[in-house]
């Protein structure tokens, strides 16, 4: 039989019936064949067990009318005349879409930015505009085996607040048995309802080991850690995936990544849709979201678009150019949490909330230093707030002196002091909306491992990178 990716699928005259309650089917024997039809199955993933020993195989089911197609998808792994003598379901939720059909908004995962207080705060701005969709609000990276070792730090960041719904935790590792250790502690112990994997991070510090958007080069490492957490999810929390477009033009990933994700059971694959090369700079190519949308079509997964939304009309525009079903949205928010209620209102057919006035800034600028205050004392949040007033002020006529002591405010009284100083009635410019906030590098050469483009198919990282890759703080 042909194994490689271009074989072309035969079907079967096989009809499988199908224990509905229990959702088992007894396929008999499949023969030397890429694909069967499978009669009254409900559209979704789930995982085949060979019985000839061969390896368990992951399937699809294609949306559509019945009777359903079953193709076997990892050909890699498919043995030659085997029995397949159940079809049980995929340890998998399938999709994680809970805004229904509309697309879901998700605030990015953004280290030093998305803690308890920042997501509360942004969450609070969609609720009030529509509370039966809120949006997902993703936390800091997580290292996984600081997460397994129960480091203190990490064990602070992935605190929820008490009504966060769903709770959303970012996992970074190299590791697939870390990983899957990482998902069975959150999960196991309720810690999560959503966990996202870190594939994107273009720092020179993580991809000089092997980690973040350097990964998914090494494809069966990339497979390996993604089905490992799915399975170690267990289908009680959906996993999900963040992809860039590769590591730098001639070394795209995210086409054959975004399939092997969806093969392997992630809820959803989201994309920014710039290289690891990139970093921040340039504009991100909404054109490659469009086509993972269409290159994962047979799979049902969905694509979520990520990079340069600035304001509630880039969103629907990228929905409207790509056809993406969610959008995740970073840097447009910082200094703007109230952006998310503009998505909520976008989304949700809503009139449009207004602009804030720089008073109104400084009002949410202190409610944000009042949060981090609750959620970690007086002296770590007044610390917190620095770098977001940098970004709140952003474009706003406000003095070098001022903004240099507000740049080093000590406590809440003080901060109230210096916001007095402000000259409150300016109104925002368009400009002032879409200025660039938090990162803007520009591209240069990725940082890898030495011989790292040479091969796809090794398995990747040798166990001294191995150990250094995942050395390290959660949010880095
Ligand atoms: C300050 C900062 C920290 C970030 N940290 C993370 C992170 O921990 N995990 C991650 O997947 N992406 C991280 N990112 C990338 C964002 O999630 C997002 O993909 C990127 O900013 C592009 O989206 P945007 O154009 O909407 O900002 C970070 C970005 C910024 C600006």
């Amino acid at each position: 039989m042909d194994t490689g990716e271009n074989a072309v699928p035969q079907t079967a005259e096989l009809v499988a019936s199908v224990d509905r309650r229990s959702r088992d089917a007894d396929l008999g024997k499949l023969s030397g064949r890429d694909e069967a039809i499978l009669k009254g199955c409900d559209v979704g993933h789930y995982l085949i067990e060979l019985s000839s020993g061969g390896h368990a195989t992951r399937v699809a089911l294609r949306a559509g009318s019945r009777p359903v197609t079953l193709r076997i998808l990892d050909t890699a792994n498919y043995v030659d005349n085997v029995d397949v003598t159940s079809v049980p379901p995929m340890r998998t939720h399938g999709t994680f879409l809970p805004d229904g059909g509309r697309p879901v908004v998700v605030l990015a995962p953004m280290a030093g930015v998305t803690n308890r207080a920042f997501r509360r705060l942004c969450r609070e701005f969609a609720a009030a505009v529509d509370p039966a969709h809120p949006g997902i609000y993703v936390t800091e990276m997580i290292t996984s085996r600081a997460l397994v070792e129960r480091d203190a730090e990490t064990m602070g960041m992935i605190a929820c607040e008490p009504d966060e719904q769903p709770r959303s935790i970012q996992l970074y590792g190299v590791d697939a048995g870390i990983i899957a250790k990482a998902v069975r502690l959150l999960v196991d112990e309720d810690r999560a309802d959503h966990i996202d994997l870190n594939f994107g991070c273009p720092v020179a510090k993580v991809t000089r080991k092997g980690g973040g958007s350097a990964l998914p080069w090494k494809r069966l490492l990339f497979r390996d850690i993604v089905r490992e957490a799915v399975r170690a999810a267990d289908g009680r929390v959906p996993v999900t995936v963040k992809l860039r477009l590769g590591i730098d033009d001639d070394h795209l990933t995210y086409l054959d990544a975004g399939r092997t994700a969806a093969q392997e059971g992630a809820a959803w694959v989201a994309l920014h849709a710039r290289t690891g090369a990139q970093m921040y700079g340039g504009a991100a190519d909404w054109s490659s979201i469009a086509r993972l949308k269409e290159a994962l079509g047979e799979f049902g997964t969905p694509v979520l678009g990520n990079g340069d939304i600035w304001t509630a009309a880039d969103a629907r525009r990228m929905v409207d150019q790509t056809g993406c079903d969610g959008v995740v949205v970073g840097r447009g928010c910082l200094g703007r949490p109230w952006l998310f209620g503009q998505l909520a209102a976008e989304f949700g057919g809503l009139p449009t909330p207004a602009e804030l006035d720089l008073a109104g800034v400084a009002d949410v600028l202190r409610l944000h230093a009042q949060l981090l205050a609750d959620a970690f004392g007086e002296y770590k949040g007044s610390r917190e707030i620095r770098k977001h007033i940098a970004w709140y002020l952003k474009g706003f006529r406000v003095g070098g002196d001022l903004r240099h002591r507000l740049g080093m405010v000590e406590s809440l009284g003080q901060l109230d002091d210096l916001l007095s100083e402000l000259e409150l009635d300016q109104r925002p410019t368009l400009e002032i909306i879409s200025m660039p906030r938090g990162r803007t590098t520009a591209g240069r050469r990725m940082s890898l491992p030495a011989g790292w483009l040479d091969s796809r198919d090794d398995v990747g990282l040798s166990a001294e990178l191995l150990a250094l890759a995942e050395v390290g703080v959660s949010g880095g």
